[in-house]
């Protein structure tokens, strides 16, 4: 009896002590994975471990900038905002997105090397002159600059759409008579989606004011086209659509895919003739892959 009654708590003893060892052992060593966790030796998984950092939005915010301010130099921007003008095509002007100074170079970096503009055949997918464009352009390389680098950081900042995937900017100057007939920016040839596939978005610079006429307008767009604010100081042509007006360092953004990426018919866009002054812009097209420019 007695054996037997000190035997019974003896083994339950053992057992209960080597619980309390297993159970010490899982408190230690949760101890050391959470030292390791908090020196960052080990860390928790993330889906984010090896996707790009993403834009930081840092350039693109809405900035009043205080007008003593403004006025000591050309090189900081005015008040910057986004203006949706239509959703169907898919278009918003971002006030202010260049500065003078910019446009300025840009336009210098250009002068010498204006070239009469060409348009795209699409039977061959090699450029051609044409009667529907009368301005003269040319390319300057991405990444080529400092400057140009910064706006291409913007572009992408402002688009969502990676550096990589833009063609090299082109700038343009049109004269008094000279316009762009209305047309598609993404392509119906083979030809010109090896590289980068198609074009999804183009964003639209304008470098200089211009005073009469030159309003990029889409003839096609859905919704009341006379709404816009600035109906009033559109010529003709501006007004058989949605019309922007030029206006120096403004961007516009418009999408020729909708967002299921079938092509947009209702992004049609032209170039309405200058009448009065001179006309600089500066396109960047954007692609739906990376293009090696
Ligand atoms: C279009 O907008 C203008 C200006 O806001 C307005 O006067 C006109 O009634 C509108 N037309 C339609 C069809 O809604």
């Amino acid at each position: 009896m007695v054996l037997k009654g000190r035997s019974l708590p003896r083994g339950s003893s053992r057992k209960s002590s080597s619980s309390t060892l297993i159970f010490s052992i899982m408190i230690i060593c949760s101890f050391f994975v959470l030292i390791l966790l908090a020196l960052g030796i080990l860390s928790v998984p993330s889906s984010s471990g090896d996707s790009p950092k993403a834009h930081d939005l840092s350039t693109i915010g809405h900035r009043t900038i205080p007008s003593d301010r403004r006025s000591e130099s050309k090189d900081a921007r005015a008040d910057q905002w986004v203006e949706v003008i239509s959703w169907e095509p898919r278009a918003v002007i971002y006030h202010n997105f260049l500065s003078q100074d910019e446009c300025e170079y840009l336009i210098n970096m250009a002068k010498p090397h204006m070239e009469k503009s060409t348009v795209v055949d699409s039977d061959t997918g090699k450029s051609k002159d044409s009667r529907v464009r009368t301005s003269s352009g040319t390319f300057l390389a991405r990444g080529r600059d400092k400057t140009i680098r910064a706006i291409e950081k913007r572009i992408a900042d402002f688009t969502f759409l990676p550096v990589d995937h833009g063609e090299g900017l082109q700038v343009l100057h049109y004269e008094v008579g000279q316009r762009y007939e209305p047309h598609f920016d993404y392509f119906q040839d083979e030809f010109n989606t090896q590289n980068g596939g198609q074009r999804m978005a183009t964003v639209l610079m304008y470098l200089s004011d211009v005073e009469e006429g030159g309003e990029t307008v889409f003839p096609s767009a859905k919704g009341n086209i006379s709404a816009v604010p600035w109906w009033n100081e559109l010529s003709d042509c501006g007004k058989e659509g949605l019309s922007v007006k030029p206006k120096m360092g403004d961007a516009l953004l418009f999408w020729s895919m909708k967002p299921d990426a079938s092509l947009d018919p209702s992004s049609l866009h032209g170039g309405c003739p200058v009448i009065k002054g001179n006309k600089w812009s500066s396109t960047k097209w954007i692609r739906v892959n990376d293009y090696n420019a």
